[in-house]
């Protein structure tokens, strides 16, 4: 049990996370807009108990706790700075019907038939055994309990992924990850999601298509931009993980070559396909 999902362990508690802390802002402004999909697919009272999964530093969470004041939001995530950020601006926030919990969705044992909702934004792709985390969601919500969540479509519609690993490929002979291995793109198709929740006890699944532009690394200059998208993707940095310091230069040197074309005054403006997904327990 101890031994599962190691590697994103180490990446979301260690320095990934780190970046994610410190880059909290440029990411909200990529992914708020993605995540109010997801949001606008609960059906909310405002006295419902919320588990925002893989909730990070909080954003989504705490934007959901100010529309259930009698409520409760309670997120969950592996990453201890992630949640340290997250525990602080909601103290910042006066906000007390939230909380933060270290938990592992897969394996940690969660309250059962708790919630009325589990949400989440791009936090649950990276589990090593999705059916069993996906169990777990299930148990710990209530009978007729909503379900939604956002994800990634498949890399070639979000070229940002696809383009940085064609530049990384160009250096590095690497096998790509995978398909359905844990990360960003382990959600990719829309039949192994509807297999996943069908197979964990959920039924309506819904898993909607859509296609819109987002702003990477708001305000940075091209060479910012792409800095920081080298160390806050988890793929991306698996695959640089041994790479000397001469050769991620020159990858850095190629990846602005790619990415110029998608750079402008916002920062790195590029197309985005996601799944909004929503189902009932
Ligand atoms: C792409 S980030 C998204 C964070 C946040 N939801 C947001 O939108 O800013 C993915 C999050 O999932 C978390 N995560 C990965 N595996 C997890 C697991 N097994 N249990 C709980 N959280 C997990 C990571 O620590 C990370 O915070």
């Amino acid at each position: 049990m101890e031994d599962k999902n190691i590697k994103q362990k180490q990446f979301w508690s260690g320095a990934g996370g780190d970046v994610w802390v410190d880059k909290q802002r440029e990411m909200d402004i990529m992914l708020n807009p993605l995540g109010e999909r997801a949001i606008q697919g609960l059906d909310l009272s405002g006295e419902e108990k919320i588990l925002d999964i893989g909730c990070g530093c909080g954003a989504t969470t705490l934007e959901i706790a100010k529309a259930v004041t009698q409520g409760e939001v309670i997120g969950v995530d592996i990453s201890e700075p992630m949640l340290e950020r997250a525990t602080k601006t909601a103290s910042d926030m006066m906000l007390n019907n939230t909380s933060f919990q270290v938990k592992d969705v897969q394996v940690d044992e969660m309250p059962r038939s708790y919630f009325d909702i589990a949400f989440s934004r791009f936090g649950v792709m990276f589990f090593e055994d999705p059916f069993e985390a996906f169990k777990n969601i299930n148990h710990s919500l209530k009978d007729n309990g909503q379900l939604s969540f956002v994800c990634w479509q498949h890399a070639s519609l979000n070229p940002w992924q696809s383009l940085s690993i064609q530049v990384i490929k160009e250096f590095l002979d690497l096998p790509a990850p995978a398909p359905k291995s844990p990360g960003p793109f382990a959600f990719e198709d829309k039949s192994y999601i509807n297999e996943i929740l069908t197979e964990s006890g959920f039924r309506d699944i819904e898993i909607k298509d859509n296609q819109e532009d987002i702003v990477m690394f708001s305000g940075k200059s091209i060479r910012e931009a792409c800095e920081d998208y080298l160390t806050i993707n988890p793929v991306v940095t698996e695959m640089l993980k041994n790479s000397p310091t001469e050769l991620r230069e020159e990858i850095l040197e190629a990846l602005i070559g790619k990415f110029s074309d998608f750079h402008n005054n916002e920062g790195l403006l590029f197309p985005s396909a996601t799944w909004i997904v929503t189902a009932k327990k």
